[in-house]
Formats: structure tokens, C-alpha cells, sequence
């Protein structure tokens, strides 16, 4: 059974929960990684009631630790990796606190080099395997007031580049998935209700659509690759 490992998992109606469920159903045994375990657990039993496989480890991705012990969990064949993890870090840079600029960096790009690391060292010898990012609007431009935010998720996708090009010639796809505005899940859904209703259904991008692009990535073959995609509602401004 091929087996992948997505970090960064939170509520149901989340990303990193959603991604974990589709590839299940696309037979991979999933590893479901992220602090807190009572979401990884779900995630976890929500997956198996639906007859697939998956299990639950508590990692932090910023800790060197918690990252090899998940990829020593998951064992010797690693098929695909999903690097989900990230929060949005919104801030005025003069009343930065360093502590929080750094915070954001690890957990946006830092761990992102140590996942992906930990991923290559297995793929590489074993001749490929798909390693894939998840990206934000932030990847690809500064704004006013999101200056942390912006500047580690924009390192987190060059890091990505450099993994795609020193390891695509021993057969590793490295891929990255922008994800340009609000996703309509639980993070803006619950936690940010009225941008929700201001956003309406429209203005947020579907959580299946990105999961059905991480997915096209994945099957691609060697000789047809994509490094990066993105994804966006119509009615968004870009
Ligand atoms: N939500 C949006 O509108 C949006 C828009 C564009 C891009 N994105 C990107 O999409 C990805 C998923 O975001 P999402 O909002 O939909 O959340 P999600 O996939 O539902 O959950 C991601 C989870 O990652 C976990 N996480 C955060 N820091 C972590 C760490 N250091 N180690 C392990 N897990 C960690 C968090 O759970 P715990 O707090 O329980 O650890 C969080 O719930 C992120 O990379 C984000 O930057 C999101």
C-alpha cells in the first residue's frame, strides 16, 4: 500500500483535513500530523470509518524531533508528503514583536525545510515520490501589514523551487499549490464569520477544487511535471 504523510492537519473543514481524506480514498495509508491531537485523531477516525487507513501523529513542524520521528513512523516508503502547515501573521512592521516575524518563519518556511528534508532523504534513495507545499497569495507578493506572513511563505516556495530542481533528476516531483484568497472552510467560516458573510460562498475558494489540484499533481508523470498551481475564485482581485 503506497503511503503519504500530510502536516498541518486542524478541523474537518480544513485543508489539511480534507487532503488527508481524498488520499485515502485514492488508497494511499495516510499519516495525519499536526499538534493537536484531538484533530489529528479525528481526522484520523473519520478516514478509517469510511474503510480506508490512516493514522495519527502528534508533531510540531517547527521541531526537528517531531519531524523525524513522523517520517521514522511512517517507514521505509514515503510516496507522497504534504507540507500544509501555516498561519496567517498579519501585523505593521514597526509593531513587530521579533519574537512573532520569527514564529511566523518557522512555521511557514523553517519547517517546511526540515518536512522536506526529511521527505527527500527518503525518496531520493528509493527513486521518487511527490513532495508538495501549500502556498498563499503571500507566495507571490508583499502587502502592507502582512510583511511576516509574506516573507516566509514567499521563502517557503523559492525553497520549494531549489528542492524541485536539485531533485527532480532522481525522480522526485516537488510541487507547490498557491492558494490565492479565503478558503471556505472552518478557519473563515467559524473564525471569522462575518468576512464569511461579507466574502459569501463565492468569494471562497472551494476546498475540494484544491484538494482536485493537489491530486493532479500527484498523478502527473515524470515526463509531464508541474512545479506549481493556482487556485482562485472568479470573482477574486488579482
Ligand atoms: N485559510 C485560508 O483562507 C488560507 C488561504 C490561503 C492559504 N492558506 C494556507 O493553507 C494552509 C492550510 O490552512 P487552513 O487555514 O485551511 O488550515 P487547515 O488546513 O484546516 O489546518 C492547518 C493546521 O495546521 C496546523 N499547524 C499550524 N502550525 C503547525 C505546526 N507548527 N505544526 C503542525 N501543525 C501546525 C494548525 O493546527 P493546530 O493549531 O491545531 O496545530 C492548523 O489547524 C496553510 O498553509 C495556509 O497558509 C490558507
Amino acid at each position: 500500500m503506497k503511503t503519504a504523510v500530510i502536516i498541518g492537519v486542524g478541523p474537518k473543514l480544513g485543508l489539511g483535513a480534507q487532503l488527508c481524506e481524498r488520499f485515502a480514498k485514492e488508497g494511499l495509508h495516510v499519516f495525519v500530523a499536526g499538534r493537536t491531537p484531538a484533530q489529528i485523531e479525528a481526522a484520523a477516525d473519520s478516514i478509517r470509518s469510511a474503510g480506508g487507513q490512516a493514522t495519527a501523529i502528534a508533531a510540531d513542524a517547527t521541531s526537528e524531533a517531531d519531524v523525524k520521528a513522523l517520517f521514522a513512523a511512517a517507514g521505509d516508503q514515503v510516496d507522497l508528503a504534504i507540507y500544509n502547515a501555516g498561519n496567517n501573521t498579519p501585523g505593521r512592521i514597526i509593531d513587530m514583536e521579533a519574537d512573532y516575524f520569527e514564529q511566523s518563519w518557522r512555521v511557514c518556511c523553517f519547517g517546511g525545510f526540515l518536512f522536506g528534508r526529511e521527505a527527500l532523504r527518503l525518496m531520493t534513495p528509493q527513486g521518487g515520490g511527490t513532495l508538495l507545499f501549500t502556498g498563499a497569495s503571500a507566495s507571490l507578493r508583499g502587502r502592507a501589514r502582512f510583511g511576516a506572513f509574506n516573507s516566509s511563505k514567499g521563502a517557503l516556495r523559492n525553497l520549494a523551487q531549489a528542492m524541485a530542481k536539485e531533485y527532480g533528476p532522481h525522480g522526485v516531483h516537488v510541487g507547490h499549490v498557491v492558494v490565492d484568497g479565503p478558503i471556505g472552510g472552518d478557519k473563515i467560516i467559524q473564525g471569522f464569520p462575518e468576512y464569511a458573510d461579507k466574502l459569501g460562498e463565492a468569494g471562497m475558494i472551494s476546498i475540494d477544487g484544491i484538494v482536485d489540484g493537489f491530486v493532479y499533481l500527484y498523478r502527473q508523470p515524470p515526463r509531464a511535471w508541474t512545479f506549481e498551481i493556482d487556485v482562485r475564485t472568479a470573482l477574486e482581485k488579482w
